[in-house]
């Protein structure tokens, strides 16, 4: 059984979190969802729309994943990978080289993001009145 674990804020959930949550559900057999907290939000001068719990409840109830834990501080992953028996640690390339340091624990795999959309490119979006491009 391949474990597979992935980080995130997951704020105004959209096609490119769904479609990451499905290449790496792909790339084993168990997915566990690591949901930055509102707490560590603040520590990062991030501001979400939804808070944790919604954030979390909707995650949970992808298809592609098999379990939501917090995050809440940049230290955890470590040990996350242990505790939770992890074999691919999983993350957007705009994370590229950040998480190198786990290689020594676990595979680490930089998937592409998709194109053109982002929480930050919704909110934009949304605040001038406009739609998201197909
Ligand atoms: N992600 C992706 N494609 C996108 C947006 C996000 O593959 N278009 C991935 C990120 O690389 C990350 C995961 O989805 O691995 C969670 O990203 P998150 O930061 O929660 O979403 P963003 O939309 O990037 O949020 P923000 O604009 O606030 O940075």
């Amino acid at each position: 059984m391949k474990r597979v674990i992935t980080y995130g804020t997951f704020d105004l959930f959209h096609i490119g979190h769904l479609n990451i949550l499905k290449r790496a559900r792909a790339l084993g057999d168990h997915l566990t969802v690591a949901i930055s907290t509102d707490e560590f939000n603040i520590g990062k001068h991030k501001q979400c729309v939804y808070p944790y719990s919604h954030r979390a409840q909707i995650v949970e109830a992808i298809k592609y994943v098999d379990e939501v834990i917090p995050e809440t501080r940049w230290e955890q992953k470590i040990e996350d990978v242990k505790n939770y028996s992890i074999d691919i640690f999983v993350i957007g390339h705009d994370w590229e080289g950040k998480f190198d340091f786990l290689k020594e624990y676990c595979e680490v795999v930089y998937l592409p993001r998709t194109e053109k959309i982002s929480t930050t490119e919704i909110k934009n979006t949304v605040q001038n009145g406009k739609s998201i491009s197909k």
